[in-house]
């Protein structure tokens, strides 16, 4: 077996075990101690959504970059803050509910501020309509942040304001993502918010569980606050 095998199966196991792990409170604990581990754990997963939703954003964002005030959800280490920042962004809030994880992203020297959070057991603690872009990318699916959340990513928005979003499209998150589509749906239908893109990626992350091969697929929706 070479070596680079040797990693990715190792990967394979720890993700799966992310999974496994029932509660969120179980999921939290179990970020705290992949902390030191995930960005590389991550890179050998070919994971391109923070950098896949930083693109989105950046192409449709025309106002002034370094100002605007990003809000970063489940931000775990920065991949995304880091992305945005190459892209020309400067001024980020962070929130997630792993301390190991908000520890490295406090290290990554990205975040103005950093906040510990469940998100679905707490409100967010931020003023509504305050940020020129909210995004989440990596914990709208099973297990992670509930569907309700979108309702707090929206409220966190400036009017004008883009919240973009990500998600898995592999069979144990098809469930989820159908939820998550439906709700997305109808706060457009109460006219809190506007679709300006929908991109299904085929070539998302690599498939980790047994049933899969490849690459799994995955979504990013871009939204504008009305
Ligand atoms: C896959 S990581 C994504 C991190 C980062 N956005 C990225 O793309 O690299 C998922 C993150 O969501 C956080 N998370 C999962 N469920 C959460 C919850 N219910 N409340 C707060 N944070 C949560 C985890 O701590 C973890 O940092």
């Amino acid at each position: 077996m070479s070596a680079v095998t040797d990693t990715f199966e190792h990967v394979k196991a720890v993700i799966k075990s992310v999974h496994k792990n029932a509660t969120s409170r179980d999921k939290i604990n179990f970020y705290n101690s992949w902390a030191e581990h995930y960005e590389q754990d991550v890179a050998v997963l070919d994971y391109r959504a923070p950098s896949l939703a930083a693109h989105c954003i950046s192409s449709h964002f025309s106002g002034e970059r370094e100002a605007a005030a990003v809000l970063d959800v489940a931000c775990g280490t920065g991949l995304v803050a880091k992305q945005l920042k190459k892209l020309g962004f400067g001024n980020f809030v962070g929130i997630d509910g792993s301390k190991g994880m908000l520890e490295l992203a406090r290290q990554s020297g990205l975040y103005q501020d950093l906040k510990q959070v469940m998100l679905g057991e707490e409100p967010l603690p931020i003023q509504s309509d305050l940020f020129d872009v909210v995004v989440i990318v990596g914990a709208l699916s099973v297990g992670h942040a509930p569907v309700a959340v979108v309702r707090d990513l929206c409220k966190s928005a400036k009017p004008g304001g883009y919240i973009c979003m990500t998600t898995r499209s592999n069979q144990d998150n098809q469930e989820y993502k159908g939820r998550l589509d439906a709700e997305l749906k109808q706060m457009e239908k109460e006219g809190l918010w506007t679709c300006v893109e929908v991109t299904e990626v085929e070539d998302w992350e690599r498939a980790v569980r047994e049933h899969e091969d490849g690459y799994i697929s995955g979504a990013v929706y871009l939204y504008k606050k009305l």
